[in-house]
């Protein structure tokens, strides 16, 4: 792998994966044995996703929803987009959405609507990271891998303009630091 810039580690790997573990173990005790529809909001949340998914006592199949803010840096313009719906009909479905991080709260809000109008029976929560401080929309989230400060993170899925999904742990973004490190980056 090429060299990241030194980031501050939030989260290391090992801690998310016993954490998503957690969250498995709370997810299917209280699965009632109705059906249940997987499903991750892309990009983002695919690494989550797949570790919860493998976590699970039973085998469920994983679908995702694309849904994207405007914008390539470290805010949202705050207009949902939804760009890519599930292959499966989600009517009458219990709908357990995963998402990587829920910030504003608005794409949340945006997919519950979007879900309850395709005629879903409910549709819950479950998120690796959670930044209260930053909250606008109202939402229920049912499951929180961790509650963070108001901290623009990637890695684990999380990106910068596209950059860094495949660090393996939560780090905390620092543009200059990044800066700095591509400058003193020996030119190959
Ligand atoms: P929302 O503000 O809750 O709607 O979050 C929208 C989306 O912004 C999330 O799904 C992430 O893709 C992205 N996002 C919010 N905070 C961060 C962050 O700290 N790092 C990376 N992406 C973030």
């Amino acid at each position: 792998m090429k060299d990241s810039p030194p980031f501050r580690v939030l989260l290391s790997h090992d801690q998310i994966l016993r954490r998503t573990h957690e969250l498995a173990r709370s997810i299917a005790a209280v699965a009632t044995g109705e059906p249940m529809l997987l499903v991750a909001v892309i990009e983002g949340a695919r690494p989550f996703a797949r570790q919860l998914q493998k976590s699970l006592p039973f085998q469920l199949p994983l679908h995702e929803v694309r849904a994207s803010s405007y914008g390539a840096g470290t805010t949202s313009a705050g207009v949902v987009e939804i760009t890519g719906e599930p292959a499966v009909s989600c009517r009458d479905q219990n709908v357990l959405l995963l998402e990587d991080i829920v910030d504003t709260g608005r794409t949340v809000a945006a997919l519950q609507r979007h879900f309850a109008a395709a005629g879903a029976r409910s549709c819950r929560v479950a998120t690796l990271l959670s930044k209260p401080s930053r909250r606008v929309a109202e939402v229920r989230l049912d499951y929180v891998g961790f509650e963070i400060p108001d901290v623009f993170v990637i890695g684990f899925g999380m990106d910068v303009a596209g950059r860094y999904r495949e660090l393996p742990d939560v780090v905390v973004y620092d543009a200059e630091l990044e800066a700095s490190f591509s400058r003193a980056a020996p030119v190959r």
